[in-house]
């Protein structure tokens, strides 16, 4: 499991999660089962349900979590689908509830998948295999302006309608079949070997994958979701990699805490505001230069943890 993918902020989100036994606890992205393994090692008279759209997580998370198979089930579905997914099994609420968003280390470092800059692979980038959209797709079919689009709102790049606008031109004599073809493309724009051109690769990588998985459009939704699906004193905990994520869960957090307006049916001049949770971080926490040390994966990590009133 370590190899598959190293569980980030381990101890912190067992704690927030403080499972108790006969709870029903929800791993939203369960990868490798990492995070899965070190909640039913804390407390083992749990139930869990894990959630991954890649079946390869799926058939990993099997195996890191076979001694506690009789406790255990996994869904392969979208988190967005949670909801759905539990009311079919007919469970109404739940104790606890983790997401750690964003890619595995296996995701990123196996070839085919196309996730990373640094390996020359087909430009994939799905998390679920099944689905249509691939990165290659949308860099040879897309038009310039929403590419550009993509590129700056998902990657925040401030070349992203120079770099657009450079794979539109090329794609016209050779259509875009590898990631070592945009590499290049990029390289073409911001030069080589720079600290300033790995991050634009970066930044253009993270926007094409968040485009390809439609990470943002569904994240919203499912925070809200969750929320609703906690029984009181329930946990959520939220373990974001860059800053377009941190900024949904904070505010899906923030106006679940203030609550929100509620008209009585006595007057409908006196509103009154339902809170939902009840923060348990009012900063996110980050990982410690140990770990980050140990697992360069964590160094971007935002850990937001809150409670259901
Ligand atoms: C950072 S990894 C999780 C690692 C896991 N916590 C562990 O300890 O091994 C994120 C996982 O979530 C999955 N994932 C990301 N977004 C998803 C979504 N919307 N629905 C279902 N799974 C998702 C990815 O396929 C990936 O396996």
């Amino acid at each position: 499991m370590r190899d598959y993918h190293i569980p980030v902020m381990l101890k912190q989100c067992i704690n927030f999660i403080a499972p108790k036994p006969g709870g029903i606890y929800v791993d939203a992205t369960i990868g490798g089962g990492g995070h899965s393994l070190g909640l039913l090692e804390s407390c083992p008279d749990i139930h869990l349900i894990g959630f991954d759209q890649d079946s390869e997580a799926l058939l990993e998370a099997h195996k890191t979590l076979f001694p506690y198979q009789d406790r255990v089930e996994l869904i392969q579905a979208n988190f967005s689908r949670m909801r759905t997914e539990l009311a079919f099994r007919q469970i109404k609420t739940v104790s606890g509830i983790l997401f750690d968003l964003g890619v595995s280390s296996h995701q990123l470092e196996t070839p085919e998948r196309g996730f990373s800059f640094d390996l020359d692979s087909p430009l994939d980038m799905r998390m679920d295999q099944s689905s249509d959209l691939t990165a290659e797709i949308v860099l040879n079919e897309l038009s310039q302006k929403a590419l550009t689009r993509i590129f700056y709102d998902y990657g925040e790049e401030l070349n992203a309608s120079r770099i657009a606008g450079k794979i539109v031109k090329i794609r016209e004599e050779q259509p875009f079949k590898t990631t070592g073809d945009l590499v290049k493309v990029i390289e073409s724009v911001v030069g080589k070997g720079t600290k300033a051109s790995l991050k634009t690769k970066a930044r253009i990588f993270q926007a094409l994958r968040i485009y390809v998985n439609q990470e943002l459009e569904i994240l919203e939704q499912a925070l809200k979701d969750a929320i609703n699906i906690l029984e009181p004193g329930g946990r959520i905990v939220v373990l974001s990699y860059h800053s377009l994520e941190d900024r949904i869960v904070k505010n899906v957090f923030r106006s679940a805490a203030e609550g929100e307006e509620q008209t009585s049916e006595a007057s409908f001049l006196n509103s009154t505001k339902k809170r939902k949770l009840q923060l348990l971080t009012r900063k996110p926490l980050q990982a410690d230069a140990e770990e980050i040390n140990n697992n360069p994966h964590s160094r971007s990590v935002k850990l937001r943890a809150a409670e259901k009133i």
